[in-house]
């Protein structure tokens, strides 16, 4: 996909220094960490001081998994230093537009709502520097269309960055390449993820990207399954895990992804009409769980009880 002849020597790369996430929720604060750990300047965004608090008790407990695992159980001071540093690197506030005067990265993670985005980078698009790289983490919206919101010379410089849940522990970052995208864009966010120890793929702004396009009519498949009565629910994540080695069966994996989330995808992308209609045919056994509010993991029911 990219384009021939067009050389990104080092002066036109301009290097990622410091970085602001806005959203410190479950993935917010997990790019949040791993940047920080990274040793990137950070600066975390929310909307209120509570789910900032939220933002960062999830990076403490998360960090100290992370030091264990690196220095070993006994290297207890190795552990603290690396924690003191990393955190160190964080900064925390409510106020978006200033938080990016100065900033090189923007990375959104706020909530899924295509409105709310396109309100929080229209503002930000005046607030930050003109090079200011933007970018979203979004799973199911079209990058284009959020970044339709700014100005024409800001979308050469606004590309998807989609990490995956949980941050810390994911390896790969889907760098989603919109039409307009400048090569040295791409290259510094390929770098940035590099550097934040995970492994960057390409791909176009398309429904899914690459890993959810494969995943999500799969797990759908799965409740077809259960739609027909063909199998129950235990056997097939059964069958998947020991017959084609997936370390999650589909229905325990959507049940940790949020069957509400299952849902809005499946719905959004058969409302787009961009995937074959079979791939995006809706499941009873889906929609009867979540009228009932049987979400999955979080809600301590979904296909399988969690309650005991
Ligand atoms: P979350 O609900 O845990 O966190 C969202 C945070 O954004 C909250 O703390 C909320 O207060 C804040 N927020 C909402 N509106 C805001 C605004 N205007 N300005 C600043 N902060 C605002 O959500 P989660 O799961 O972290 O998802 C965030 C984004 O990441 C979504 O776009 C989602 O599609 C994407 N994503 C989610 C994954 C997942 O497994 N949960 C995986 C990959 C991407």
């Amino acid at each position: 996909i990219r384009k021939a002849g067009f050389s990104t020597s080092a002066r036109q790369l301009k290097d990622i220094n410091s970085v602001t996430v806005i959203g410190a929720g479950l993935m917010g604060s997990g790019i949040v960490q791993v940047a920080a750990q990274s040793n990137y300047k950070v600066t975390m965004v929310d909307t209120t001081d509570a789910a900032l608090k939220n933002g960062q008790s999830i990076i403490a407990k998360s960090i100290k998994r992370v030091a264990k695992k690196k220095f070993g159980e006994e290297n207890t001071a190795e552990q603290q230093a690396f924690i003191d540093k990393a955190l160190s690197n964080i900064t925390v506030t409510t106020d978006a537009p200033s938080a990016v005067g100065a900033t090189d990265l923007v990375v959104e993670a706020i909530v899924e709502n295509i409105d709310v985005k396109q309100a929080l980078f229209k503002a930000l698009d005046q607030a930050a520097p003109a090079d200011a790289i933007f970018a979203s983490n979004t799973s199911s919206l079209p990058i284009t269309a959020i970044a339709d919101a700014t100005s024409a010379e800001r979308q050469k410089r606004f590309a998807g960055l989609h990490f995956f849940n949980p941050v810390p522990a994911m390896k790969l970052v889907e760098i989603v390449r919109t039409e307009g995208l400048q090569d040295e864009v791409y290259d510094a966010l390929a770098t940035f993820a590099k550097n934040t120890g995970k492994t960057p793929v390409e791909c176009k702004d398309t429904p899914g990207f690459i890993v959810n396009r494969l995943l999500v009519p799969y797990m759908m498949e799965a409740f077809r399954i259960l739609d027909r009565g063909d199998a129950k629910a235990k056997d097939i994540d059964v069958a998947m895990k020991l017959g084609a080695g997936m370390p999650m069966g589909p229905l325990e994996l959507a049940d940790f992804v949020g069957l509400d989330t299952m849902k809005f995808i499946i719905d959004g992308w058969a409302k787009e009409g961009k995937i074959e209609e079979a791939l995006v045919t809706p499941s009873k056994t889906l929609n009867n769980l979540v009228e009932q509010g049987q979400l999955g993991r979080k809600s301590g029911k979904g296909v399988y009880d969690y309650s005991k």
